[in-house]
């Protein structure tokens, strides 16, 4: 049997999501293949039906498609329902299926690092897409304290409603006013190495859920701070994968974090 899998964004340019999924059906033996659609925002239907047509059996769904690829799911879980946002389509038998599972590559941060948030005062920085996971994240965790900020103060308040979580949404300006124990990066600033210019003071983790470079513009603001702990987003981006392989395929396995990553950084 032969597992057709596949991604729809735009853009997809630098997608690390292939290598994964192809490293993943390398170590568990699958015989199948992950392809890219970097798709417009009028063709989701044309490309639904196709992975029907196609006998696909599992695709991600990425930027900007997350909120509009609901409307295609026979069935949601509830952490979909929570979070508004879909990252993994199954197809079986006919239905397709809607999960989102950035919320479990974003909780393996904390698990692998053995942070308890609850003790801890967070501040979360962007209210776009790539938020949704860390506000549902420390709804469910309650840290001691949580500030979220957002350059335009209106989406921050939206998400708050949304998410019905206890936070002070501040504004990008105020944030170097902050102290906290953990900051959280979910903005695109930096995306292109520009220098990032908010910086609150931080005790002791600095996480951003951006992975390249390695120390990315936001996570080299604490160079020179070396009790800080700074985490990229790799192991989210390869925790959310794995979940959503085991999703399709019901393999669990233990991936080979280190081996992937340095895979990664290596091309
Ligand atoms: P994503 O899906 O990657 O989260 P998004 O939904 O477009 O993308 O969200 C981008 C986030 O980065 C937003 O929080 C955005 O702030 P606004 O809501 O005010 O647009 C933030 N962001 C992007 N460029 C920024 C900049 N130059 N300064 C501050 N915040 C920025």
């Amino acid at each position: 049997m032969y597992i057709n899998l596949g991604l729809i964004g735009n853009p997809l340019n630098h997608t690390l999501s292939p290598l994964i999924h192809t490293h993943f059906l390398y170590e568990t033996n699958l015989n199948g293949g992950y392809t890219c659609f970097d798709i417009e925002n009028n063709c989701l239907d044309n490309i639904v039906e196709m992975f029907r047509k196609y006998l696909f059996v599992g695709v991600n769904v990425t930027v900007p498609f997350k909120c509009d690829i609901m409307r295609f799911c026979d069935n949601i879980d509830d952490t979909v329902k929570s979070m508004g946002a879909v990252n993994t389509l199954h197809f079986s038998n006919g239905i397709i299926s809607g999960y989102n599972t950035d919320i479990y590559g974003f909780s393996k941060i904390f698990e692998e690092n053995n942070i308890k948030v609850s003790d801890k005062t967070v501040l979360l920085l962007g209210a776009g897409g790539a938020s949704r996971a860390a506000l549902k994240f420390f709804k469910d965790n309650k840290p001691k304290k949580l500030y979220f900020a957002n350059r335009t103060i209106e989406k921050a308040l939206e998400l708050k409603d949304f998410f019905n979580v206890d936070t002070s949404v501040i504004d990008m300006q105020s944030v170097d006013d902050i102290e906290c124990d953990i900051v959280v990066n979910s903005t695109s600033l930096g995306i292109k190495n520009e220098a990032f210019p908010y910086k609150a003071k931080v005790r002791e983790y600095a996480i951003d859920m951006q992975y390249k470079p390695y120390i990315t513009s936001f996570l080299s603001l604490y160079n020179n701070e070396k009790e800080i702990v700074k985490i990229n987003g790799i192991s989210m981006l390869i925790w959310q994968a794995y979940k959503s392989f085991n999703i399709w395929t019901g393999k669990t396995f233990n991936p080979n974090i280190e081996k992937l990553k340095y895979i990664m950084y290596n091309n």
